[in-house]
Parts: C-alpha cells; sequence; structure tokens
C-alpha cells in the first residue's frame, strides 16, 4: 500500500528527499491540489494506522462496549434507522446512487439504488439487502475512517475499521488522503458505468452539466440540466436525454422507493454533500502537508543543532501554499453558478440551517441561497468542525490571517474579487458572534471590538 516515504531512521536521506519534496510541492502548491498524489500516511506525523480515534464512530463504538447505548435491529432495514439516529444524521440528507461506482456493487442498480446520508462528521452507505452498512466518519487529525457495520442480525452489532476501502477512498479523487467523494458517470441501463464516456469528481465548483450521472435527484432546477435520472445507451456522451432527467420531483414510477427511509434524493442535499465531501479533503490534505513538512524540519533542524520551529522558506510555502487552496474552496471562489432556483423536495432545505449557529443579527453560514449559488452566505459551514480547529496552529493561524485580509477588505486583489464589500462584511459578522477563534484574531487586529 502506501508505505513510509520517510521515518525516523531515514535521515541521511533527508535532505536530497527535502529538496526534491520542496520542488514538487512548489509547483502543484498554487494549483487545486489535484495530480497523481497520495500522502505518506503511515508517516510519523500522521500515523493513519494508530487506533487512538476520535471520530464519531469510535466514539459510539466504545458507548456500545460500554453498554451506554444500544443498536436496535429493524426487520426490514437492519440497523441502518438505529444507526441514523444515534449518529444523528438527519434521514433528510437522503441521496440515492445507481451506478455501480463502489463497494457492494453487485447489489447495486437502478431498480435498488445505493443510499447515502450524511452530516458534518459521518458520512452511512446503505444497499438494499445488503451484508453491511458502510460508514465513513471524519477522525479531526487523520480524515475518514472507514467502517462496516454486519447486518447479519446474528451477531452482536460492532463497527469494524476497514483500511481497504482506501484503495478507493485514499485515491486522487479525495485528493490523496483518506477522504470522500462523490461521482458522477455515465451509466448504462444496468447500472454499469461507461468509463469511455468520461466522468467528474463533482463540488461545488462543477456545473451543474458535469453533476450526478448515475445518481437520482429529485428537485427542480429550470432550464439548467445536468445529468441525473439519465441512462446512457451506447457510449456517445452527447447521446444521453438530459431533458428526461431534468426536474423530477417522484421517483416512485422508476423504483421501488417504499424500499428506503424516504422516496427523496434531494437535490440540495446533493449540492451539499458535494461541498462538503472536497471540504473534507481540503482539511486532511492540508493537515497532512503541514504536519509532514513540519516533522520534516524539525528532524532537520535537531540534526543541525537549530530550535525545532525555525521554518525554513520552503517548510512556510509548504504549509501556506495548501492552506490558501483551503481557503478559496471554503469561500466558495469558482463556485458554479446556478441559473435558475434550485428547489428540492426533502426536508433538507428546512432541517439543515436549522442547526445554526446564528449571529445577534440571527444569520447562520447554514442559511441557503438556492437562487444563484448554495449558501446565503458564502463560507463553509465547516469552519465549526473539530477537523477544522485540529488544523496544526500554523495553518489555522494563516487562515485566519487571511481571513481578516479578505473580509476586512484589506485583500482587493482579483483572487476574492467576486466576494462583494456586504457579502464580506455579512462573513465577517457571522463568523465574529459564532466563533471565537475569528472573533479573537479580529479583535485583535482591530485594536477592540468595535462592530
Ligand atoms: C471501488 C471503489 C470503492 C471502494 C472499494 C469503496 N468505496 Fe465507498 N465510495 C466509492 C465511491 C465512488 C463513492 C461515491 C458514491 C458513488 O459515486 O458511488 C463512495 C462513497 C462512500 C460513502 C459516502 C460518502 C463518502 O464518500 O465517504 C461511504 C460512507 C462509503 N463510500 C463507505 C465505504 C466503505 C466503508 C468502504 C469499504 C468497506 C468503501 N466505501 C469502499 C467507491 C468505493
Amino acid at each position: 500500500m502506501w508505505t513510509v516515504q520517510h521515518g525516523p531512521g531515514t535521515k541521511p536521506k533527508l535532505f536530497a528527499a527535502l529538496a526534491l519534496a520542496a520542488a514538487i510541492v512548489l509547483a502543484r502548491a498554487q494549483t487545486d491540489l489535484g495530480g497523481s498524489i497520495v500522502m505518506g500516511f503511515d508517516d510519523p506525523a500522521i500515523q493513519y494506522a494508530s487506533n487512538v480515534l476520535k471520530d464519531p464512530i469510535s466514539e459510539l463504538q466504545r458507548k456500545l462496549d460500554r453498554g451506554e447505548a444500544r443498536l436496535r435491529f429493524d426487520k426490514e432495514r437492519g440497523y441502518l434507522p438505529s444507526v441514523l439516529e444515534l449518529l444523528k444524521v438527519p434521514v433528510s440528507s437522503q441521496a440515492l446512487v445507481f451506478s455501480k461506482t463502489s463497494f457492494q456493487l453487485q447489489r447495486i442498480t437502478p431498480q435498488t439504488p445505493r443510499a447515502i446520508y450524511f452530516n458534518d462528521q459521518v458520512y452511512i452507505g446503505y444497499v438494499v439487502d445488503g451484508d453491511v452498512v458502510e460508514a465513513s466518519a471524519v477522525d479531526p487529525e487523520k480524515g475518514a475512517i472507514f467502517y462496516t457495520l454486519d447486518q447479519s442480525g446474528k451477531t452482536t452489532p460492532r463497527f469494524v475499521r476497514r483500511d481497504e476501502c482506501l484503495q478507493c477512498h485514499a485515491s486522487p479523487r479525495t485528493l490523496g488522503v483518506p477522504g470522500h467523494m462523490v461521482r458522477s458517470v455515465y451509466t448504462g441501463t444496468d447500472g454499469y458505468p461507461i468509463f469511455q464516456a468520461g466522468g467528474f469528481v463533482t463540488d461545488h465548483r462543477s456545473p451543474l452539466r458535469e453533476r450526478w450521472g448515475g445518481w437520482y435527484v429529485t428537485g427542480t432546477h429550470g432550464a439548467d440540466l445536468h445529468m441525473g435520472n439519465a441512462f446512457l445507451r451506447g457510449d456517445n456522451p452527447d447521446a444521453m436525454d438530459l431533458k428526461a432527467g431534468a426536474n423530477v420531483t417522484d421517483l416512485a414510477s422508476r423504483f421501488d422507493t417504499d424500499r428506503y427511509l424516504s422516496p427523496h434524493s434531494d437535490i440540495v442535499a446533493l449540492m451539499a454533500l458535494e461541498h462538503q465531501t472536497r471540504m473534507h479533503n481540503l482539511i486532511t490534505r492540508v493537515s497532512y502537508e503541514a504536519r509532514t513538512a513540519m516533522e520534516q524540519q524539525v528532524s532537520m533542524n535537531r540534526a543541525l543543532k537549530r530550535p525545532d520551529d525555525e521554518w525554513s522558506d520552503s517548510t512556510r510555502r509548504r504549509i501556506y501554499g495548501p492552506s490558501e487552496v483551503l481557503l478559496q474552496y471554503m469561500l466558495f471562489r469558482d463556485e458554479a453558478p446556478l441559473h435558475a432556483p434550485v428547489k428540492g423536495t426533502s426536508a433538507f432545505t428546512a432541517d439543515f440551517p436549522r442547526q445554526g449557529p446564528r449571529d445577534r443579527k440571527g444569520r447562520s453560514l447554514r442559511d441557503l441561497d438556492l437562487t444563484k449559488r448554495l449558501l446565503r452566505y458564502p463560507c463553509s459551514y465547516l469552519i465549526y468542525s473539530e477537523a477544522f480547529d485540529a488544523l496544526p496552529k500554523e495553518v489555522a493561524e494563516y487562515v485566519y490571517r487571511r481571513l481578516w485580509e479578505v473580509l476586512s477588505g484589506g485583500d482587493t486583489g482579483k483572487v476574492y474579487g467576486t466576494l462583494t464589500a456586504s457579502e464580506r462584511a455579512d462573513i465577517a459578522g457571522i463568523l465574529h458572534d459564532t466563533k471565537p477563534a475569528f472573533a479573537a484574531y479580529w479583535d485583535s487586529r482591530r485594536g477592540s471590538s468595535t462592530r
């Protein structure tokens, strides 16, 4: 698998490796962190395999072990309803994918799509009559941790960690770190992806036209077309009838929706899912980049008897380059604009903003726009996540400084030029009331809080 590329015993090779790594990192830091790199997550600074876990599923498993929580078995859907309830994952987040692009693919068909449910920290996968419930959960330092839960009902239910999921879930599609993804592929009527026709990994930057191939999508979106609800016959992508899949609000004629907890595959839930999968991956990637860079620098500093935290310019670039990419995504730079209002069918649009938090004027980063973009105030709600707070101090300082520069209007460059003065002020106001670390930095720059 992805073996250790540098470890405590490899110092002699360190200098050459450092020079090379610095050159590579410099070249890619400016871009979007794509490319074919898979990070070395056995690295001593990362220790992905260690069992010291802080993700919500490992916490739930500890409660199950101590008898403080219980999973109920439902004859029809096994542990799924109980898992969602215990992990506070709303049913309204349900999104249905019918392409055979993931685990348990034999059971995924257009008549029996796979259901995905999510909140800010946990993603759950469910296949009708599947052997297991699948889950990925965010560990604040390690990134996504993968689990399955046996659905036979014959054993004591237990979430088992499954690192073999990383063959897909730690690939260039997940930014090279253990992470999440939404794929969009041209799919045949049998559910098999037609890879010759192409495909996409989608996030909030993807135009609607590239989204949701192989997914059911319920909701209206005007004349904008997407790839959902449609099949490709043959291998010419232009031949797919996208109009037939547009503005679908009811899936009952396509498969037996009663077998699912909800009949929806909500368009707004899908948009939030796409935003946050890449956001989670970016947080993990930036954290990995910074931690490995700093660890290498500390080893070198010790060899040269310098203070531990004397960062070279190249180490700084390895920290700040990826951090800026994170900031851009977090502030929705390059979000694909909507050309008509989007309206979902499930309760997601109501449930999602209700989670807050809200500022003194009643505003929240979770307020939805859905006329020209996803969020009313374009700043990711994952700024409230534990993973964000667990970013190395050097990354956090950089991001808060840059947030200050951009939101206070000091950064007038064209990178953030699409943010209007009032949007900047709104986001700053919300963060000031709801994110103490932001408020502390903001106030220290302003001298005092005079907002
Ligand atoms: C063959 C590649 C592949 C393997 C192996 C795989 N997955 Fe996935 N997984 C995907 C893809 C692709 C998606 C996105 C949905 C889609 O397009 O089908 C996904 C999505 C998910 C999601 C929803 C959100 C996310 O991306 O985290 C969960 C949860 C999940 N997988 C769990 C697992 C678990 C647990 C395992 C191992 C037991 C696993 N997967 C193995 C390809 C894979």
